[in-house]
């Protein structure tokens, strides 16, 4: 599939869904990580409950999708709830943030592990990486069908594992019960402390 196609299947699927989706779970767990100040990047964002969140907390927020329509609906979203948010229509695999750029980068359910070196480099020193996926190890029917868009297990140690972890879960199928937090990893690390 070429990248335009991409985008336009994504704008489909952001034009059909309902409201901003919901904020990740690595950031509604640890918000108490947050900085008080400073310049935020939510990467493929979506209709941007994250960015929105971030924004609340006091944080400049940038937002990036390559998804138009995307983009249109956390624009329109943010003026009706008086947040500044900075969106861009930007394909960050063809543009990554440049380096030393962000205070803190939040990704939720996007994988492109091409890309990783890139956004470690963008952090500026301390600052934080707020990153939360699907793993491989399967509890609920959702998430992407191919595998290499799911993690491995342990991998978001491995990508990162320059960073200072302050916290790390993964919940594959190893829970009795299916819970909110089912077939997902998520890492909050920094670039020292
Ligand atoms: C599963 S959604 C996650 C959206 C949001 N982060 C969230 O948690 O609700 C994946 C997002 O990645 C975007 N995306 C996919 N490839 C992209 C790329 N190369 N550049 C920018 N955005 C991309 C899609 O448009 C989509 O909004």
């Amino acid at each position: 599939m070429n990248p335009g196609d991409f985008a336009g299947k994504w704008n489909q699927r952001h034009q059909d869904a309902e409201g901003q989706g919901s904020a990740a779970q690595v950031l509604l767990r640890n918000r108490h990580l947050l900085p008080r100040a400073g310049k935020a990047l939510d990467l493929a964002c979506g209709r941007g409950a994250n960015a929105m969140l971030l924004a609340r907390s006091g944080l400049e927020t940038h937002a990036w999708d390559f998804s138009s329509v995307a983009i249109a609906r956390l624009d329109e979203e943010a003026a009706k709830n008086d947040l500044r948010i900075e969106t861009q229509v930007r394909d960050v695999v063809a543009q990554p943030p440049a380096a030393n750029s962000f205070d803190l980068i939040l990704v939720s359910y996007f994988l492109e592990r091409s890309i990783i070196p890139a956004l470690i480099q963008a952090l500026r020193p301390k600052g934080l990486l707020f990153y939360q996926t699907f793993v491989r190890a399967v509890h609920l029917e959702r998430g992407p069908s191919t595998d290499a868009w799911r993690l491995e297990s342990n991998e978001l140690l491995r990508l990162f594992g320059d960073l200072q972890v302050h916290y790390y879960r993964e919940d594959g199928s190893i829970s009795a019960e299916p819970t909110d937090v089912a077939d997902l990893a998520m890492i909050v690390a920094s670039k020292g402390v």
